[in-house]
Order: C-alpha cells, then structure tokens, then sequence
C-alpha cells in the first residue's frame, strides 16, 4: 500500500507543478500568481477541494501525446467563501499558455453543471492564450459548451469572472454573459481580435493594453465592471461582491444583524444647493443612507452620469441605482440606461431590493445619442425596472423631469414605495423651459419679452417645481424629510420583505436588446 500511495502522492505532486517550475517562475516575473495561489488567496483556508487534478488531453497531433500534464491547464473544484459554498475554476497559464483543450472545457462543464445543480454560486479566473491551437475545431467546440451553459447558468447561480490574464477571441463571450467581470490592470486584456489583426484590417496602431486592458473596459466600452490595481485586490473584490448576493435564485441575500438606534441623518438637511441648477455628488446622499461602509460602487468610471452599486440598510442587501447630479448634470443617455438596465437585472434575477435616488433633467438630446439608439437603449432600463419583481423604493431628491420621471423606477411602473424630498419638482420639463414654450406669444408681444418670461418662469414653477401635485395625485406616497430618509427606507423594505407579484404566463418576455 505505501508504494501505491507513494505514487499517489508522486501524482499530485506533477499536478500541482502544473507546466513547471520555469514557467511559475516566468509567470511571477510578469507580476501574476498561478491558478493555485489565486484560490487559495480567494477560499477559506483548507477548504478547497480540486476535481479532476488527474485529468490528461486526448490529443495526438504534433506528437502532443508526448507533452501532458495532469490537470490540463485548468484547476477546477469547490470550497468555501466565508463560509459559503462556491464553485471554481482557474485558469493555469503555465500548461499550453491556459489555453483550452477538449479536457480542459470538459472539466470547467463539470464545474457548472455542480454548481447549478447545489445552487452555489461560480467563479471564473481567467489567464488563457485562448483555444488549444494544436485541437482545432475540438477546442471550439468546448468554448461553445461553456457559453451554452454560462446561458443556462445565467439568473440561475452568481457567475463572477475575473480576468487575470489574456482572454481574447471568441473566449471573451464566456466572460461576457456573467453577470460580473473584474480586471487587474495591465496584465490583463480582453478583446475579439489582437493589436495585429487590428492593423491588417483597420491600419490602426494599437497597443493590447489601450486595445482591451483595463482601464479601456472600465472608462470606455464598460465591458469591465471593476478595474483593479493587482490580483490581491480582485481577488478581494470577487468576496465583498459575494457577500451581497444570495447562493442561488431560489433564496435571499444573508442579512448581518442590526438593531435600530437613532437612524435620522440631518447632514442631508443641508446637502442640497440652494441653486437647482448647482451640482452635488449623489454618492454623499447614498452613503448617509446606507450602513457605514457599506456602499460597494459598480461600473465605477463608466457611464458616471448614473451611479450603480451594492450597500446594506439595516444589514439588508440592496441594490442602488441613483442619477448623479455631479457627472452631466445626472442626464439619462445610451451608455447610463444600459449601465443601470443590466444591474437592474441582476439585482431581480437574485432577489435583491432596489433603491433608486432620483435626480434627472430628463434624456440627453442630440443626434450622437438619437444615432446611437437612445429610443431603444432608454428603453431597456424602462424595461428592466417594469419587469422587476424585487421591492422597489424611490426617493426624488430633486428633478424628476419628463419621460425619465416615468422611467426611473416610477410608481406607474411598479414601483412599490416612492418617496419626495420638499426640494423636488416632479414636472415635463424645467420652469424655464416649460415658460418659453407655453408662453411663447405672450412672451414675445410684451414690451419686455425678458421679465414677461421670468414671469412665466416663476409661475410655472410655483405650480410644478414640487412634489405635492404628485404626491395628490399619489404618484408619490409621502414628501418626507430629508434627515428621515434612512428610517423610511428600513422601515418601508421591511414591510415589502415578502412582497410576491406575479407576472403574466410568459417564454420569456423580449427586452428591446
Ligand atoms: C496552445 C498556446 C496557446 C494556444 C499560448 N500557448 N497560446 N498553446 N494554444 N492558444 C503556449 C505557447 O506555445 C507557450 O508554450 C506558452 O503557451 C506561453 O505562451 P507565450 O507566447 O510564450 O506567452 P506570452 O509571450 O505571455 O504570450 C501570451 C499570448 C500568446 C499573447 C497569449 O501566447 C499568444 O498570442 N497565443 C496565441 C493566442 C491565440 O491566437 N489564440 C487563439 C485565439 S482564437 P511554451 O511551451 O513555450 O511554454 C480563439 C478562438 C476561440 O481562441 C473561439 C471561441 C468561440
């Protein structure tokens, strides 16, 4: 028995070696960890447990039979993340550049369908030169397994990826339809095709860090919802994230304890400018509502104009979506409505309450926006919150004006708690605006068209620039305070704890994608 266990442990040892010690070492000279150092950054300690550490490719072109290493480029199995079940896979650089094999998908489809049928959540770490090229077509063929399952996944369990190395090709649209991606900035990238392709065919000089590194993915295309300074912190990232979410669709996010004390918050008595056109940062308004710390900012540097993120309130997860009057005065535009619409999503596909702070002039005009589909884009974030069967909260801290008003989580469309702050004006359009359009003759046959129109101004905005023709109509529930904002949401998402709608028999409804 000692000599079989011996060479057991002889096994395991190879495995664990992955593609070698000179190639651990080149991968720590690029600044990287391996697969294995990142789980056990990532797990409880001792928790781990690999599946499939034995598992060798089948491939036998350019005398590939002669070069195998246990595991085959992919660590895969489960553990705990404070306390909790998770499902893992990562990426091992080191064998055949992590790229991907037959084996190596089959061993990441073992790992999901584990994950979806316990109900856990599942994290990709993600460091691959992209498809086996010595496989060919068997290797495609695994990355479209793996995205088939990502989709049935998807709604299902938490799927997180980080990217902590190349990821390029097709093998980005694994990535792409979790619901998270982290980045660790420059030594990580994500594109569909490299700097060199780029310039055959577009004649662009491009570097693969401006091309998809991620600061790119963060600040411009928003394919990144986190870009991190180094591994440590994605990896610390990946925990806090989980820590908000439920293990699957079928339960509710961890609540920590709390017990009420004085909840008025008076700094938001005084936070708003005297001037309705002076900007503020929302994320003050957000952070004296939520528990201290709590806030977990997503989608950081893209889309600023609307802010998305993760907090607690009384220990509850909640989702926030809020308009940020210091980023574009908080216009709603392509980028924002998209940004806000998926997060939306997320947060009702796992049972997470939404808090919405609203302050919005309304959509961005424009033909760079009419061109680039605002109609439909807007559309998606109307959608998304319409469809939501989550408790949902609004609190108008000022302007709720035109179409956005509807669209921002509104009572109309289900919103099931809408509050006002006394400084909101609930309106088509802003005063001045309004005046110069309905008043527009009068206007322009007075002696003086300036004070005629100031005039107008102030009379349309004594009768609009408020929240109490809404709140008559009971568009909104209560003008409260601002100090008492806190204490009404914990006492309001309490209520709606066990909140059930059902919404009509449907496949599934079509969201103008
Ligand atoms: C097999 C690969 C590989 C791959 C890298 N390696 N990519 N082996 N298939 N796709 C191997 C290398 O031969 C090398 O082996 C080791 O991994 C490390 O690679 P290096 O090139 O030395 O590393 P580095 O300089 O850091 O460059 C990394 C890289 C580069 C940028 C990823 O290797 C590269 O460009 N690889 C090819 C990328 C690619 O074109 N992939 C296919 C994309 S198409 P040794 O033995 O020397 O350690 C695709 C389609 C997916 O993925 C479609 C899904 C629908």
């Amino acid at each position: 028995m000692d000599k079989k266990i011996a060479l057991l442990q002889d096994k395991i040892k190879q495995a664990q070696l992955g593609g070698g010690q000179l190639r651990i070492d080149s991968q720590h000279q690029k600044g990287k960890l391996t697969a294995r150092e990142r789980i056990h950054f990532l797990m409880d300690e001792g928790s781990f447990e690999e599946i499939g550490m034995l598992v060798t490719h089948r491939s036998t072109d350019f005398g590939m039979e002669r070069e195998q290493y246990p595991g085959d480029g992919v660590v895969t199995g489960y553990g705990t993340i404070n306390g909790r079940l998770t499902y893992i896979f990562s990426q091992d650089f080191t064998v055949f550049g992590g790229s991907l094999s037959e084996t190596h998908a089959e061993k990441i489809c073992k790992i999901m369908d584990m994950a979806m049928k316990n109900g856990a959540p599942l994290i990709g770490l993600n460091d691959s030169g992209g498809a086996r090229i010595q496989e060919g077509v068997v290797s495609l063929g695994g990355y479209a397994d793996i995205f088939y399952k990502n989709v049935q996944a998807s709604g299902v369990i938490p799927q997180l990826s980080a990217i902590m190395g190349p990821c390029a090709g097709g093998a980005v649209y694994s990535p792409a339809i979790t619901d998270f991606i982290l980045m660790v900035e420059h030594t990580s990238y994500m594109f569909v095709t490299g700097p060199n392709v780029v310039k055959t065919v577009t004649h662009e000089e491009v570097t693969s860090e401006e091309l998809g590194g991620a600061t790119t993915h963060a600040t411009k295309s928003g394919v990144t919802h986190f870009a991190c300074a180094n591994e440590i912190e994605a990896i610390s990232h990946v925990k806090k994230l989980l820590s908000y979410m439920p293990q699957n669709c079928e339960e509710i996010p961890a609540s920590l304890p709390y017990d009420l004390a004085d909840e008025s918050r008076v700094l938001l008595d005084q936070l708003l400018p005297e001037n309705i056109s002076q900007p503020y940062d929302m994320r003050e308004v957000i952070s004296a509502v939520s528990d201290s710390g709590s806030f977990l900012e997503v989608h950081k540097d893209f889309a600023e104009n609307i802010v998305v993120g993760f907090a607690r309130l009384a220990g509850r997860s909640i989702g926030i979506v809020a308009n940020q009057p210091a980023y574009l005065a908080g216009v709603l535009d392509s980028n924002s409505s998209v940004k806000a619409a998926r997060f939306v999503r997320f947060c009702d596909c796992f049972n997470i309450p939404l808090l919405v702070f609203e302050d919005v002039p309304g959509f961005l005009p424009g033909t760079d926006q009419e061109w680039n589909g605002i109609i439909s884009n807007g559309a998606k974030l109307l959608y998304a919150f319409s469809e939501a069967t989550v408790p949902r909260i609004t609190v108008i801290t000022r302007k709720a004006y035109g179409g956005a008003y509807d669209v921002m989580n509104s009572k109309h469309i289900g919103a099931d708690m809408n509050y006002a702050w006394p400084s909101a004006e609930i309106a088509v359009m802003g005063a001045k605006g309004a005046a110069e359009i309905i008043f527009k003759k009068e206007i322009s046959m007075a002696e003086n068209p300036e004070e005629k129109w100031l005039e107008k101004e102030k009379l349309y905005s004594e009768i609009f620039a408020n929240p109490y023709r809404a709140a008559e109509r009971g568009f909104i529930d209560e003008v409260i305070e601002p100090a008492q904002t806190r204490i009404k949401l914990i006492k309001a998402f309490k209520m709606l704890e066990n909140k059930v709608v059902n919404n009509p028999r449907k496949k599934h409804g079509n969201i103008p994608l």
